[in-house]
C-alpha cells in the first residue's frame, strides 16, 4: 500500500509536468489500453482485503486526475487550431480547379443531332445488346446471307440468339414495330464489331442512322436531307455525290461523298487522291424490311441512311488515328474545350 501510494504521487507529478506535448501521445502513454493508468489499476490485486477500499478510492482518483488533464490538453490544441486559421491568409487565390471538357464524339453527335432536329427528326434509342432478329434477320439479312460476314460481331454464350449490335438499325427496326406512322426518327449510339484494332478501325464505335418513312417519301428528299446535313456540318462549299453501293435492307442503295475537306478536291492521302472522302451509306427502305416490321410497303415508302460519329469527327477536327478517341488521354481530350 506504502508502495502504491509513493507510485500514484510519483506518476502525478509527471502528468502534471506534461504540459508542452500532443493530447494524443498523453492518452496513448496514460489512458491507453496498455497505458500506465490500467497497469497501475491493476496494483489492486497486491493489497491486503483491509485495505482495498482506500486504495480503490485513491487509484480512481488518480484515473480521474489523469483525464481531466487529457481533456485539458485537447481543449488547448484546439485553441491554438483556432488561432492557426486566423492566420490563414484569405485573399490568396484559391488552387486552379481544372474543367473538364465534352469528348469529341458526343461534341460531333450532338451537332449531329441539333441539325436533324431542326428538319424535324426525333432522336431515338434502343438496347446495345440486341437479338437477332433486331439487327439482322428484321433487316433483310437472313440467317447464312453473305453480307452477314460484313458485320461479324460478339455473341453471347448463354443465349446464340444474343449479340452485341453492330449498327443502330435495330433501332430502326424498334420504331417500326411500333406502328406509328409517319416516322423520322435518327438513332444515335454504340456499336460493337469483331475487327482488330487499328487506327482505321475498332472494336467498338458510334453510328447516327436516320429512318423518314412516310407516304410518296422519294430518293430526291433522301438527297435533299443528306445534303443539308453536310452543308450545316462541314461548310456551303462541300459538295457531295452519289455512288451505287449494296445494302441488304436499302433497295437502291448508295454511298454518299463529300468533297475532301482537305485538298479541297485536288488529291491528297486522305482522299487517297481521289478528291472525295465517303462519309454514309443510305438508301431507299427496302420493301421485304417494311413488310417485316409490320408496314404496308404499298402504301409508304422510306429512306434510311446511317454514319460512322468517329469517321464525322475525324474528318471535322483532322484526327488521323481512332485509337485516340478512347485512350483517355487528356493532352488530346483537352484540345476539345470550349469546341462546338
Ligand atoms: N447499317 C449500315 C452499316 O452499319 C449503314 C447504313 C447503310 C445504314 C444504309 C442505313 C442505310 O440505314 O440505309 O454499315
Amino acid at each position: 500500500m506504502e508502495k502504491l501510494l509513493q507510485q500514484i504521487d510519483l506518476y502525478k507529478q509527471e502528468i502534471a509536468a506534461f504540459n508542452e506535448g500532443d493530447a494524443e501521445v498523453f492518452r496513448i502513454k496514460w489512458l491507453g489500453s496498455k497505458g500506465l493508468v490500467k497497469t497501475i489499476m491493476g496494483e489492486m490485486r497486491n493489497v491486503a482485503p483491509e485495505q482495498k477500499k482506500e486504495a480503490g478510492q485513491l487509484l480512481n482518483d488518480f484515473k480521474v486526475f489523469a483525464e481531466e488533464k487529457y481533456l485539458a490538453l485537447k481543449a488547448s490544441a484546439t485553441d491554438t487550431g483556432i488561432t492557426a486559421t486566423a492566420e490563414i491568409d484569405l485573399s490568396l487565390p484559391a488552387d486552379p480547379l481544372p474543367l473538364g471538357s465534352r469528348h469529341p464524339i458526343s461534341l460531333v453527335r450532338n451537332k449531329i443531332e441539333r441539325i436533324f432536329q431542326r428538319l424535324g427528326f426525333a432522336v431515338a434509342e434502343g438496347p446495345e445488346l440486341e437479338d437477332d432478329w433486331h439487327n439482322f434477320t428484321a433487316l433483310n439479312l437472313p440467317e447464312n446471307h453473305p453480307a452477314r460476314d460484313m458485320q461479324d460481331t460478339f455473341y453471347i454464350s448463354q443465349n446464340p440468339d444474343w449479340l452485341l449490335r453492330t449498327h443502330t438499325s435495330s433501332v430502326q427496326v424498334r420504331e417500326m414495330e411500333k406502328g406509328k406512322l409517319p416516322i423520322r426518327i435518327i438513332c444515335p449510339g454504340r456499336v460493337y464489331r469483331n475487327e482488330t484494332i487499328s487506327a482505321r478501325a475498332h472494336c467498338f464505335f458510334h453510328q447516327v442512322e436516320g429512318l423518314y418513312i412516310a407516304e410518296n417519301v422519294s430518293f430526291a428528299d433522301l438527297k435533299q436531307t443528306l445534303y443539308f446535313f453536310v452543308q450545316e456540318m462541314f461548310g456551303k462549299d462541300v459538295k457531295v455525290r452519289f455512288r451505287p453501293s449494296y445494302f441488304p435492307f436499302t433497295e437502291p442503295s448508295a454511298e454518299m461523298d463529300i468533297s475532301c475537306l482537305i485538298c479541297g478536291g485536288e488529291g491528297c492521302s486522305v482522299c487517297k487522291k481521289t478528291g472525295w472522302v465517303e462519309i454514309l451509306g443510305c438508301g431507299m427502305v427496302h420493301p421485304n424490311v417494311l413488310d417485316n416490321c409490320g408496314i404496308d410497303s404499298n402504301k409508304y415508302t422510306g429512306f434510311a441512311f446511317g454514319m460512322g460519329v468517329e469517321r464525322i469527327t475525324m474528318l471535322k477536327y483532322q484526327i488521323k488515328d481512332l485509337r485516340l478517341f478512347s485512350e483517355n488521354d487528356l493532352r488530346f481530350l483537352n484540345q476539345f474545350t470550349g469546341a462546338v
